[in-house]
């Protein structure tokens, strides 16, 4: 078996180095990166670039670790559609018996299309359902609507009335806590629009059980996105454990607990030093995790239900760009490539922070330089790194952006009236394209031009 070597910082293991030919001799210092068993390079010949590429078994294992994890309590997994909502995705994860958390009637239609069974698997966020996304929901027989008002709770009563059909319900809260994330993604403060405080939630809870058409089912709870210090999950799951002890005593039958998603990845591997610690293995994170969720609730006998998007597709993802122009403007270098800002959101939007890895690559080169890595939409912030320090490149080089599973596709547009990426989905060496690389008439279809 070739052996991975690692000439640049730490990667996703589904995504290594390999010698770039297998029949040549083995002092070759050339390397390439490979998905699984399929050649990036040539991938990106096949389908294409901007291009998506995602490891089934990192999704698989990622899925699987989370299970095992939560082994010693009863729970479900619920993945975080709008992470990555492509429909193989959801059905390969539905295969394996996960449940979904859908924020929008659209996740929910992919949900059914990818595995009509996993209906009762599935719990409804969001701060604005409208009714008629409500009514999809009570006919597809989900099993938990995260309410987020009284307004949203009065309105689900009505839908499920007119439908005959008793809604499952359980409240968001907003427990009060800060989580060290991005302000964007933080969501478990009181000035956030997200959840109900908890304070107010008992009478809404009586509210709730007085309909008839409603439920109560559970509590929950989602306090932000990319957190990766757990004790803030344990903080917030102090709260939920004794308000489940108050509506326990209030009388309302609560089985579940929604502990919502939000363990952070590592995008930017530290280099190992006595200060830095490398990440730990992903098994370990989500272990540390779960005795953050599970301790404050052991006792209380509850069904958990969770929530993960980013740290599922994140790391089994990445973007394939190629390398279009070079150019110097005074003493600042530009990699200029043919993914933008519309393909990969993330550094315009949250500054974040995604590692690039040039794909083929010679180990006896140790040649690197300091450049931006620029789109080409009509923005300055159009970038996907910064003054980052990479091996030196040559037009026509294929890049792969890492870590790009979760909220890369997900977010991507048509700003410029660019097309949006195709996506492959690799299982060791083979390789299907599960989303065909938009076209003109595509992005035309629902446009009218005057006469
Ligand atoms: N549950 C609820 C109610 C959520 O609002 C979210 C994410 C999740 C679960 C999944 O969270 P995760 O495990 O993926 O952290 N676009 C941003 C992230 C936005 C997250 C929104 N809500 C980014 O690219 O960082």
């Amino acid at each position: 078996m070739i052996r991975p070597v690692r000439t640049q910082p730490e990667r996703p293991p589904a995504f290594s180095y390999h010698p770039a030919s297998t029949s040549g001799s083995n002092k070759s210092s050339k390397y390439a990166m490979y998905c699984e068993q399929s050649l990036l390079t040539r991938l990106a010949k096949r389908y294409g670039t901007p291009l998506y590429v995602y490891s089934a078994a990192m999704l698989r294992q990622r899925a699987t670790a989370f299970d095992r994890a939560f082994r010693a309590v009863p729970h479900t997994l619920c993945y975080s559609v709008k992470a990555n909502s492509n429909l193989s995705i959801l059905r390969l994860l539905s295969r394996m018996g996960c449940g979904f958390d859908v924020v929008s009637g659209g996740e929910l239609e992919r949900v059914l299309i990818a595995n009509r069974s996993a209906a009762g698997r599935v719990v409804f966020s969001g701060v604005g359902k409208s009714r008629e996304e409500m009514q999809a929901a009570l006919k597809a027989g989900i099993l938990l609507f995260n309410v987020e008002s009284e307004s949203e709770l009065m309105t689900l009563a009505e839908c499920a009335a007119k439908l005959k059909k008793i809604a499952p319900v359980a409240l968001r809260v907003n427990p009060d806590v800060p989580a060290e994330t991005h302000p964007y993604i933080s969501t478990g403060l009181h000035q956030h629009k997200f959840g109900i405080p908890v304070p107010q939630s008992r009478s809404l809870y009586r509210a709730a059980n007085q309909a008839k058409s409603l439920q109560v089912a559970g509590v929950s709870v989602h306090i932000g996105s990319q957190i990766t210090d757990v004790t803030t999950f344990a903080e917030a799951m102090e709260l939920v454990a004794a308000l489940v002890t108050d509506l326990r005593r209030d009388g309302h039958a609560i089985r579940y607990v929604d502990a919502g998603g939000g363990l952070g990845i590592t995008y930017q591997e530290k280099r190992q030093s006595a200060k830095h610690k490398a990440e730990p293995e992903f098994a370990q994170k989500v272990a540390a995790y779960a005795n953050s969720v599970i301790g404050p609730l052991r006792h209380l006998k509850v069904h958990l239900l969770l929530e993960p998007g980013r740290s599922i597709a994140g790391p089994a993802g990445v973007l394939l760009t190629r390398v279009l122009y070079r150019k110097t403007n005074g003493r600042k270098k530009f990699v200029v490539v043919d993914a933008a800002m519309t393909d990969l959101l993330r550094p315009s939007l949250y500054d974040a922070y995604h590692e690039i890895a040039v794909v083929e690559i010679d180990r006896r080169s140790r040649e690197t330089e300091t450049v931006d890595v620029v789109g080409p939409v009509c923005e300055s912030g159009d970038f996907l790194a910064r003054a980052r320090e990479l091996p030196t490149t040559r037009e026509g080089d294929l890049l792969a952006v890492l870590d790009a599973g979760a909220y890369g596709m997900a977010l991507a547009s048509n700003y410029n009236t660019r097309p949006r990426p195709a996506e492959v989905l690799v299982e060791g060496e083979s390789a299907r394209l599960v989303r065909r690389r938009e076209t003109m008439p595509d992005m035309l279809a629902t446009e009218s031009s005057l006469r």
